[in-house]
């Protein structure tokens, strides 16, 4: 019986900042950004959207499609919680009005979240074949103004629904996994933006790379020559690139710009432009590869890398399904990504400023563009939602 994905939808923040506007009020080039990370924009999250609006709203068109009717099992991937006690997917739950027996939980390991999600989603489903999961992952990637990390900052969920005989991607049964206790990047809870030792983090990704490939090759007896494409996680679009170059040249194969681009361009499209989403940005890579791609990429085998800071890397695959072009969310995707604002340096800042309050008083937040659901206020410590949508 195959297990995979059998729908995946993509949300991100109505609002970005080009990184030409932040390259100006950093005084560096813009070109360090544009090409030296290889991103042109971030995602910024309005004051009333947080990681539950992103996920709700990523989840949304595939419930008005009546696809949550069988999920029994809901697993919240996120770095970036509201809450220490209860789970961001019960409100999720709620607002997307799902059937009360249902497992619900939130997962956290940084970037790797999302993908432990997928892989006890499969463990579920392979139990309760009939049965589906839903995952999201949903973050919002904040590091200090001025800081060398500020222009990979970005915004995004991605709902993923697990069933058997999926419609998009069956998932390998072999994986290659790497745990090391590592200080790369962090977030203590008294802090809301994250430490990173950046250049250090990059090297670590690397290592977790070539040690969980190493397994997966043994476990599979694929070589890289086995892979139409490959998914990174996506922290910014370059690091991708250097992680592909890193493992092909200890594969010990040549790979010149125009094969790299043939093999990861079209999963860089959607993260250039919205940053990083942190548990979610492997798959809005996946998305993006799906959507864009003008090949038909069915029964091809798509290479793919988690990688979650602290750190766990995990190299697994998948094969795209006949017809799975049917399934996509690839319009409602452009249309969104087509229709953002942009905001100015200062409005950029002041959102980044914007301080959830904490004082247990009653407070109803000034309605910003957002998806179907906004974070409409608080009330004695309670965080309340609002749908906009019938
Ligand atoms: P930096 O140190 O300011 O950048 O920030 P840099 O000086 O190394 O420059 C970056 C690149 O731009 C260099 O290219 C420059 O040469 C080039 P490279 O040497 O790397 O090939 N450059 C230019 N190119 C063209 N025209 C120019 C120009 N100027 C310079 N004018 C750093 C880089 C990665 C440190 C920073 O972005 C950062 O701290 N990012 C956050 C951490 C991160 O994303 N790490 C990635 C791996 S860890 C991970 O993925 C996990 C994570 O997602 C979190 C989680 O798991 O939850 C982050």
């Amino acid at each position: 019986m195959n297990i995979g994905i059998d729908k995946i939808s993509f949300y991100t923040s109505h609002y970005y900042v080009d990184l030409k506007t932040l390259a100006e009020a950093r005084s560096v080039e813009t070109d360090k950004y544009y090409i030296g990370i290889g991103q042109e924009k971030m995602g910024i999250p309005a004051p009333d959207e947080d990681v539950v609006t992103l996920g709700a709203s990523a989840a949304y068109p595939l419930m008005k499609d009546g696809e949550l009717d069988d999920v029994e099992l809901l697993l919240f991937a996120t770095e970036s919680g509201i809450d220490q006690s209860k789970a961001a997917g019960i409100y999720v739950h709620g607002l997307l009005e799902m059937p009360s027996r249902c497992r619900s939980v939130e997962l956290k390991q940084a970037c790797y979240s999302g993908t432990a999600a997928i892989q006890l989603a499969i463990g579920f489903v392979a139990r309760n074949p009939t049965k589906k999961a839903l995952v999201i992952c949903s973050d919002v990637a904040r590091y200090e103004l001025g800081s060398p990390g500020e222009a990979t900052q970005g915004c995004g969920s991605v709902a993923i629904l697990i069933s058997a005989n999926p419609r998009i991607m069956a998932i390998d049964p072999e994986s290659g996994y790497h745990t090391e206790d590592v200080m790369d990047f962090w977030r203590p809870n008294y802090r809301s933006e994250a430490l990173v030792d950046g250049k250090y983090s990059t090297m670590v990704y690397i290592h977790a790379l070539l040690e969980s490939w190493k397994q997966y090759a043994e476990l599979s007896g694929r070589s890289l020559a086995d892979f139409n494409r490959f998914c990174y996680h996506i922290p910014f679009t370059k690091m991708a690139e250097k992680a592909h170059q890193k493992l092909c040249r200890k594969n010990k194969i040549a790979i010149d710009q125009e094969q790299m681009q043939a093999l990861l361009e079209e999963s860089l499209r959607y993260s250039r432009i919205t940053g990083n989403c942190y548990s979610g940005s492997m798959y809005v890579g996946l998305t993006s590869l799906l959507d864009t791609a003008e090949e038909d990429l069915t029964d091809q085998r798509i290479g793919l890398y988690s990688y979650g800071s602290g750190c766990v890397g995990e190299f697994f695959s998948g094969v795209i399904q006949p017809g799975y072009r049917d399934h996509l969310y690839a319009d409602q995707h452009r249309n969104m990504l087509e229709n953002r604002s942009e905001l100015t340096y200062q409005q950029y800042e002041d959102i980044f400023n914007y301080g959830v309050p904490t004082d247990g008083g009653e407070y109803v937040f000034p309605q910003y563009k957002t998806g179907p659901y906004r974070f409409s206020g608080i009330s004695q410590h309670k965080r309340e939602y609002e749908s906009l949508v019938d």
